[in-house]
């Protein structure tokens, strides 16, 4: 059978997401003994001290479905944000919930805006259910919410906000997005994509946008993914109006989040040690490459994230495979549209002078 004539032609046409080297795979390739992952922006910490202890207390039970309704994770976030547990869902990573209101709102040939370049999820999965997708180009690397809003039509659906930004770590401020969500039609959904909104804390003008959640179509998603340290047991949440909720409960599968992932998230949720160390290494790193970046004349994008956006130039391919032969997986950024940038997760000091170190090697070497 010729699977080309079978295939979706949306899904035909789609350009894989192309995920980061796993470790083992480059100390194999290259014969190396440590290998630094600096591409998927996680923690370098390690997941939650907390989250570790409970879940090796709940392995025993795991030869039961868990809990669909994922409730004592929903008290848990209930109680830290203040909100009702029926404004919540828990989804397999925040990426499902994006999945899950797309699902949940688009029709075919329904209008969906983003931003490009950005978080390549919405993409994704918005043209996988036929939506049509209308991106608006960032402005000086920040989202342009003034052209996206005149983006807006009797089609369009849903808007999807990443606050911060993956991949340039800029973010929109309290300011913008008022004025974003002012008079907006009722037809449109926002999403706002908030998987790094806890390295966003110490940032004055961060908006609190939880605090829309019932004065119009808001989703608002974070995760357990980054500053948790949980991104391989896959759980993000999300809040929205109650009947926002309803919907995406009606879409979502009912055993969607596993039973580790539950524990782990409640007891990751108030490991406040972790979290105040993980943000302070972030902080930390942040300055620190934004102080060599400088001294090396290289342009960067200030990061509200734990990862960095930075132009090496145009050699930015050899430059990658010069750092990964060294053991530093770091992110190339041409599929973004981002030519000559990649883009470097903050990691622990060591990890960091590593890859200063072996980008200057490669920058005085003339790139060659
Ligand atoms: C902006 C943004 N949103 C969502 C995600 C997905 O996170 P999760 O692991 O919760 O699916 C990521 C992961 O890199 C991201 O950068």
């Amino acid at each position: 059978m010729n699977l080309k004539k079978v295939v979706r032609e949306v899904v035909a046409g789609i350009k894989p997401y192309i995920p980061g080297k796993p470790i083992e795979e480059v100390k194999r390739e290259y014969k190396l003994k440590e290998v630094y992952k600096m591409a998927s922006n996680e923690n370098p910490l390690g997941p939650s001290p907390r989250a570790v202890s409970a879940i090796k207390k709940a392995l025993a039970g795991i030869n039961l479905y868990p809990d669909g309704s994922c409730f004592y994770l929903k008290k848990a976030l209930s109680a830290k944000y203040k909100l009702d547990m029926e404004n919540l869902v828990i989804g397999n990573g925040s990426d499902e919930l994006i999945v899950l209101a797309l699902h949940a709102f688009i029709n075919k040939g329904d209008e969906v805006i983003i931003a490009d370049p950005t978080f390549l999820v919405y993409k994704l999965a918005a043209t996988l259910i036929e939506a049509k997708v209308i991106s608006v180009p960032l402005k000086d690397f920040q989202y342009d919410l003034v052209s996206m809003k005149a983006k807006i039509t009797k089609k369009t659906k849903m808007i999807f906000i990443a606050n911060p930004d993956n991949p340039t770590g800029s973010y929109v401020n309290n300011k913008q997005v008022a004025e974003f969500l002012k008079a907006l039609p009722k037809h449109v959904i926002v999403f706002f994509d908030e998987a790094y909104f806890e390295y966003a804390q110490n940032i004055k003008d961060y908006p609190d946008t939880l605090k829309y959640l019932n004065q119009g179509n808001i989703i608002v998603s974070r995760t357990f993914s980054k500053i948790y340290g949980l991104g391989g047991l896959r759980v993000g949440w999300a809040a929205a109006s109650k009947e926002i909720i309803g919907y995406l409960n009606q879409v979502r599968e009912p055993f969607n989040v596993n039973t580790l992932a539950q524990v782990g998230a409640i007891a990751a949720l108030n490991d406040k040690a972790h979290i105040a160390k993980s943000r302070k290494l972030v902080e930390k790193g942040l300055k620190f490459f934004t102080q060599e970046f400088k001294m090396l004349d290289l342009f960067f994008v200030p990061s509200a994230a734990n990862f960095i956006l930075v132009k090496v130039g145009a050699n930015s391919k050899i430059i990658y495979e010069k750092l990964l032969s060294k053991g530093i997986i770091v992110r190339e950024m041409s599929a973004w549209g981002l030519k000559g940038f990649i883009r470097i997760t903050i990691g622990n000091s060591k990890e960091n002078n590593l890859f200063i170190t072996e980008l200057k090697k490669t920058l005085k070497t003339g790139n060659s």
